[in-house]
């Protein structure tokens, strides 16, 4: 389990609170649309966050009971497997890929109670190909039967297509932005490509937070850095905030 997982290996944290905090208000904004049980999280850009807050969002959900899928829809660049430290060689590209293959032999349970990986699989050539094609829909609709909350991992949405394509299989995109790093304006520009596309934007998470005081002196405790001097906070600053929006979001009700 790699120090990223804060929810699983320090529960008691404040960043483990926040992720609750944003589960309980992913609730709450289910509460008003029907249903919120495949939510996707990206963000603008590469490297701001999706996959650790993902991650973390999928373990907390599995704490309060829900059976839950994680799944590695960054067929790019796949990192769940690593943060799990599972086997990354077979998953998702071999479903779309080849016939005949059942989802069922590629989940893995990852050692927490009530959360399954499905990891990415081997990285192929024509990502965007693969998550348009029928064979995903499928596989997220296998996934609905099968689990409370489907988590997806996925590339940024200014870079690539794939998101927007995956978007329209999920119920909902949790846009994350990182403190310090995402531009404003690249957050308007994701947020009109969703809005384009229909896409409800459920909540929004801004990452890496930096703390003052003792908060800062416990996560650089826990991620094996003193650094108090700075205050800055490695991977312990979610700042996790869900907005469940008026009118029933940016997408498909509104539009
Ligand atoms: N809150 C945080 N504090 C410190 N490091 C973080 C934080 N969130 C993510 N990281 C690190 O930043 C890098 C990118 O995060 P990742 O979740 O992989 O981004 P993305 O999926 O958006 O590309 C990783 O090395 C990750 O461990
Ligand atoms: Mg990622």
């Amino acid at each position: 389990m790699r120090a990223e997982l804060v929810a699983f290996l320090h529960p008691k944290s404040p960043a483990s609170e926040a992720f609750r905090t944003l589960r309980t208000n992913l609730q709450f904004a289910a509460a008003g649309r029907g249903r919120l049980q495949v939510i996707l999280v990206t963000s603008p850009g590469p490297g701001e966050g999706k996959s650790v807050v993902a991650a973390n969002l999928a373990i907390v959900t599995a704490q309060g009971g829900r059976r839950t899928l994680l799944l590695d829809a960054d067929l790019r660049r796949p990192v769940q497997h690593r943060l799990l430290e599972k086997s990354g060689r077979r998953g998702v590209t071999n479903l779309l890929a080849e016939a005949g293959r059942e989802p069922e032999e590629l989940v893995q349970p990852t050692g927490i109670d009530g959360l399954d990986l499905l990891p990415a699989g081997p990285v192929p050539p024509n990502p965007a190909e693969l998550v348009a094609t029928e064979g995903m829909r499928r596989l997220v609709e296998w996934t609905r039967d099968r689990y409370e909350t489907v988590v997806l991992d996925a590339p940024p949405v200014l870079a690539v297509t794939d998101a927007i394509l995956l978007g329209t299989c999920v119920d909902g995109v949790l846009l994350v932005s990182r403190a310090g790093q995402t531009r404003n304006e690249a957050l308007q520009a994701a947020m009109e490509a969703l809005r384009r596309s229909r896409i409800p934007v459920v909540g929004a998470v801004l990452n890496e937070v930096r703390y003052r005081g003792s908060d800062a002196y416990y996560y650089s405790y826990y991620y094996g850095r003193r650094r108090e001097e700075d205050g800055r906070v490695l991977s312990g600053g979610h700042e996790a905030a869900a907005t469940a929006q008026p009118g029933g979001g940016q997408g498909a009700d509104s539009a």
